[in-house]
């Protein structure tokens, strides 16, 4: 397999791929990444910078950044919000008793949590009310949801603020927040004291393009050498140009032909009676299906139809939403033809010939966990490390087996527990 020839092959066939996912370029088809040029990959050399201690034309993109949320201070990152989330963690790690992670935590929280030794605790989002906050708390927040759900982040700040808490919000899937009336509300609206975006998730920048925002010029500092510590010392000088370019496009963004696209879009889905469930981020949507399971509706779009989906679950299958543009050059007509020629109701998705075999699994029921496991996507450990697999555990793993869902850490259980025997 030549990694070239995959993707040329994707991309070019006589049905090209529609992507439907992250990230947010869609193929260089949103925003203006044409402009990028292998000639432009550099490094830390005389009239250019230094992304760990930036002082000229990385230091004024980071201003600019700053503006997007006056009293923020911004710095890019080549190495995702991942980095971001450890770096925030270890920042917070001397003013914190108590990191609490509400809701679903994406593995990278974890992954900070456990390599700072720090103490946490988990609570679901529907418990807060009435939570013993103290000064020392750090709530580590997932906002928006990957599935673009909003819970109130506002009123989750607050609480926090009002103990002297503080909040880090994982907004991976909100760099497009605020970018026009219509789109939902940055938590940095509403004083979150860390605040990490993936950039390169919703708007169009390249993988790995993502930027923290901190309020506090001293906390910023302390983020700073943890970034240092954790990011490459050689930083993209093409994943800066993309952020460069997205950020423009976020400033000069105008919604009209996003909205108008979407509706139509919605109603081509529609009229193949295709469930559409609107999220609180117009730029995400769920489809399902009365008659099919989300896993054969995503299967007839993506194997027959080449439409690709950012996630499958039992939920639906997750769109990311093109955010359409003047002058975009992303495939709409075609992706609406594609549509019209689904007559789901007719054609019953062909019955699945490439299950795969799901053995071992069941062999760990009431073992130890020696690896976390984590659907990926969405990324949100369902059994952590030093855990016991229960019997509801071994189920739900069969079950996104069953359904093609990657499971990151079960193939190193199975071999740990075989070898264990032999
Ligand atoms: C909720 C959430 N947080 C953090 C991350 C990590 O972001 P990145 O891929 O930019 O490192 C992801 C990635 O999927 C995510 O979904």
């Amino acid at each position: 397999m030549n990694l070239y020839k995959t993707i040329e092959t994707m991309l070019n066939s006589d049905k090209p791929h529609i992507s439907m996912h992250v990230p947010g370029h869609k193929n260089n088809a949103i925003g203006y990444l044409s402009m990028l040029d292998a000639r432009f990959d550099m490094t830390e050399i005389d009239g250019l910078d230094d992304l760990h201690e930036p002082e000229g034309v990385l230091e004024d993109i980071n201003m600019n950044l700053s503006l997007k949320y006056p009293g923020y201070t911004a710095q890019m990152m080549v190495n995702g919000t991942t980095n971001g989330i450890l770096s925030a963690v270890f920042s917070l790690k001397e003013l914190t008793d108590r990191f609490i992670v509400v809701g679903d935590g994406h593995k990278s929280v974890y992954h900070a949590i456990r390599l700072s030794g720090v103490h946490y605790t988990e609570i679901a989002y529907a418990d807060l009310n009435g939570f013993d906050t103290a000064s020392g708390d750090t709530f580590i927040v997932t906002y928006p949801a990957y599935t673009g759900d909003l819970m109130d982040i506002e009123q989750l700040i607050s609480l926090a603020h009002e103990h002297g808490a503080r909040v880090i919000t994982d907004e991976a899937h909100g760099a497009h927040f605020d970018i026009a009336p219509g789109f939902p509300a940055s938590s940095m609206a509403y004083g979150s004291d860390i605040t990490i975006q993936s950039y390169h998730k919703m708007l169009p920048a390249l993988t790995m393009a993502s930027v923290i925002f901190t309020k506090s010029i001293s906390v910023h500092r302390e983020v700073m050498k943890y970034i240092n510590w954790f990011e490459t010392s050689s930083p993209s000088y093409l994943v800066m140009l993309s952020i460069e370019s997205a950020h423009e496009f976020y400033k000069t963004y105008h919604p009209e032909s996003f909205f108008s696209k979407r509706t139509r879009l919605i109603e081509a889905l529609r009229r193949e009676s295709i469930i559409v469930s609107e999220k609180a981020d117009p730029a995400k949507i769920m489809l399902s299906h009365p008659e099919f399971s989300a896993y054969e509706l995503a299967k007839v779009l993506t194997k027959e139809h080449h439409i690709h989906h950012e996630m499958v679950t039992d939920a639906g299958v997750l769109w990311c939403l093109p955010l359409f543009h003047r002058g975009d050059r992303y495939p709409y007509e075609n992706l609406l033809k594609r549509i019209g020629e689904l007559r789901l109701g007719s054609n019953q998705p062909a019955d699945d010939d490439s299950i795969p075999p799901v053995t071992g699994v069941e062999q760990l029921r009431g073992r130890v966990c020696r690896r976390t496991i984590v659907p990926y996507p969405p990324g949100v450990p369902m059994i952590h490390e030093g855990e016991t697999f229960s019997r509801e555990h071994i189920k739900r793993i069969t079950h996104n087996m069953y359904n093609h869902v990657r499971m990151e850490g079960i193939g190193h259980n199975i071999e740990y527990y075989k070898n264990e025997e032999n």
